[in-house]
Parts: C-alpha cells; structure tokens; sequence
C-alpha cells in the first residue's frame, strides 16, 4: 500500500501539468490502519493556492485508486535547503498551522449548512433558512458550494448567468436573496468532473472575486462530505459557525459523530443539528377516520373491524421513518437538536418545481422549522 500511494504520488507531483515551481520531494508516506498520511516538501515560491491544489489531486488520486482509505497529504514548504520553514497540514493539524482566515468583505455573518451524506436536506435548509432569515429583516446571500451536484439553481428555479462588473462577479437577486452557485456559470448538462487542483479554484473564485458586500448573512450550501471543498473552506474563510443536517437513521447519524470532528482543528463552531425528513405526517388518516365514523354498524363483528382499523390508524399518525435517534447522538456529542422538519410531500414538490417553500408555506410546523433555525443563528449573534 505505501508503495503503491509513493508511486501515485510521485506521478502527480512531477505531472508536467502541475502549476509546482521548483524542487519538490516525498519526504514520508506513513500507513496506519486505514490512514495513508504523504508528507511532501515543496519549494516556499509555490503559494497556498498551488500547494492545495497539489494536495488536493494527490488524495482525490490515492483515494481513488487505493479503494477504503483515507489518505491525508501535507506539504510543507521549504526554502532551498532549508528546513521546512511553514508547515502547512491541509488535510489534519492545529489551527495555529495554518494560514490566516479572511473574513468574506461586506458580509456580516457566515454560516455553513453541511452534512457529512449528501441527499439529507442540506440544500433545501440552506434555501429556506436564508429565506426565513430574510423574512426576519436581514439581507441574505446564498452560495452553493456543491461543486459535484449544485442543485440551488433547481430548488430557486433559475439558471440564468450573473453578471460581471468590474473584476466581479454580482450575484443576481432571486426571491429576494442574493444567489451564486456554479450551475449558473456552466452549460446544463455539462458532466461536473472537477479536476483536483480545479475545485480550490472554482472555490476561490465564488468567495472572492464576487461582490458579496452588503449582505448580513451569507449561507452557504456545503457539498456532503468532509473532503476538499470542506478544508478549503474552513481553512481560509472566517465562518460564524456551522449547523449539520442530518436524517435520524442510525447510519447518518454515524457519519454526524465523524464528521462533527472535522471542524475541530479549524477553529469553526457548530451551532448545531438540523434532523430533516424525521417524522411523516399521513394526511388520508383524517378522513379515512372521518369516513369510519359516518358508518353506522350494527353487528358486533363489524364494530371490532372498525376499531381494529382505527387502531391501526392511530400508529400512522406520525410515523417515524428514519427512527428516533437524533436527540440521544445530540446529547451525546452535545450539540443542540435546533429544528427537526418533517418529510413533506409540499416541500418536496415546491423543491422539485423551483418555488422555495418559504415563499408560500403550507404547513405552519414546517415554517416554524426554518424560522427556528433562523432565530437560532441570529440569537448566537448575540448570546
Ligand atoms: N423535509 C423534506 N421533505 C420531503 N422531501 C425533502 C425534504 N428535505 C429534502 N427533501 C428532498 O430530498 C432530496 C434531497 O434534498 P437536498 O436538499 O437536495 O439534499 P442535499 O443538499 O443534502 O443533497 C430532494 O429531492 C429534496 O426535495
Ligand atoms: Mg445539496
């Protein structure tokens, strides 16, 4: 396995395509457990940007080709021969390791929704948070960070392309929010196989070369995961804190325990757990028991039928479909529980035909979610 990850390695690190400047060598690759850990020394010419793009493709590479590891890169830069003079851990390491954070300019307040799996909800929370905390007063923007599947432009139902003014880019104003996501920049259809070293690019520009200014709030939609775009991000931006979504099932639940040690060494706190899709409210269970009750029986054997059937009823009246264990991992990881949002087929549909919920909400628990999550993001504001 080491030689195989040294090999991997060295073929990326002496790619001709490879933007490195200067001499560049494998210092150490270490294998513990499931754990590849490639210590590389780089020139100190080569800036930030470039050395996370080389770390970048070389764990994409090693993760790809060594199925069930994790593989963690670091490469320190070095002055001729010199020791290494500024470490930088990209992918573990103290925060002290790394360089500066920087604050997004003009925006008052940056939140992460994230997930460590994706398809629990994290795009339909972030989209209906900045919402709500745009009913509340504030000017939002919204970014969709989800370089591999953005689906912002699906859930606001508008692709249109922003505009540039200056050097920057302005992101156009849908349902009232300020809305980038990289689905607007690129053809429909177009297949999103970001090459390694592409991904820190892609990130830096929709942080940095947009005019974000203005906005108290900048949400941000998180691809699922804990990889490249999750350091890059927390790494370099200076973050308010960050809520994870997550269904209730034991196996999402597992990867909210991992993932919540992500943010750790980068300093960024988690203000807490959105459960999503955590309870199912049959509606036909009301009518069904209005029907029951219009019929009149008479014999013995019809009336238990008809209580049996409304026993029955009774267990749908919130079904649980995920099961019930978020409150207990809260509890353990303590982190609040700050909203739980059933699944509802309105919402899915209002997802499905680009009409945020938020914008006509049905369902007064459903409102109150996201408007609890709102509430909750401004109260940390001010504690
Ligand atoms: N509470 C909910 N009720 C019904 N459908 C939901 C709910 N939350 C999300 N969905 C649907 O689940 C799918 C995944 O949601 P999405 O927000 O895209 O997740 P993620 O961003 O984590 O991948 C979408 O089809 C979305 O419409
Ligand atoms: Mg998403």
């Amino acid at each position: 396995m080491k030689d195989q990850a040294l090999h991997i390695t060295n073929a990326i690190l002496f790619d001709e395509d490879m933007a490195l400047k200067g001499d560049r060598e494998v210092r150490e690759v270490r294998v513990e457990d499931n754990v590849i850990t490639v210590t590389i020394a780089v020139e100190k010419a080569n800036d930030v940007k470039t050395r996370y793009a080389m770390e970048d493709a070389i764990r994409d590479a090693i993760q790809a080709q060594i199925p069930g590891v994790q593989a963690r890169i670091i490469s320190l830069a070095i002055d001729g021969e010199d020791e290494p003079q500024a470490a930088c851990a990209h992918s573990h390491g103290s925060a002290s390791e790394l360089p500066p954070k920087k604050p997004i300019p003009g925006v008052k307040r940056v939140w992460l929704v994230c997930s460590a799996k994706g398809g629990v909800g994290k795009s339909t929370v972030a989209l209906n948070t900045a919402l709500a905390l745009k009913a509340q007063g504030h000017t939002v923007g919204l970014l969709d960070l989800d370089l591999y599947g953005p689906s912002i432009p699906a859930l606001v139902g508008s692709d249109l392309p922003p505009i540039v003014v200056g050097n920057l880019i302005v992101p156009p104003e849908i349902h009232g929010l300020n809305v980038l996501s990289i689905g607007f920049m690129i053809e429909k259809d177009q297949p999103l196989m970001w090459r390694g070293p592409m991904v820190a690019g892609v990130i830096n520009q929709l942080l940095w070369e947009v005019d974000w200014s203005g906005n108290d709030d900048l949400v941000i939609d998180m691809p699922p995961g804990t990889g490249d775009t999750y350091l890059s991000i927390l790494q370099s931006i200076q973050v308010d804190a960050a809520i994870i979504v997550t269904t209730p099932s034991q196996l999402a639940l597992a990867d909210v325990r991992r993932g919540v040690a992500v943010f750790e060494p980068y300093g960024v706190k988690i203000a807490g757990v959105v459960e999503n899709m955590a309870t199912y409210d049959w509606e036909g269970r009301e009518s069904i028991l209005r029907l029951l009750d219009d019929i009149k029986v008479l014999d013995e054997k019809s009336q238990k039928s008809i209580a049996r059937i409304k026993k029955i009823l009774d267990t749908t009246r919130t079904i649980h479909i995920f099961g019930t264990h978020t409150q207990a991992l809260c509890d353990e990881i303590k982190l609040p529980l700050i909203a739980s949002i059933p699944l509802d087929i309105a919402l899915q549909n209002d997802n499905d035909s680009g009409t945020p919920y938020m914008l006509n909400p049905k369902k007064k628990n459903i409102q109150a979610s996201f408007e609890t999550i709102a509430k909750f993001l401004c109260d940390l504001e001010n504690p």
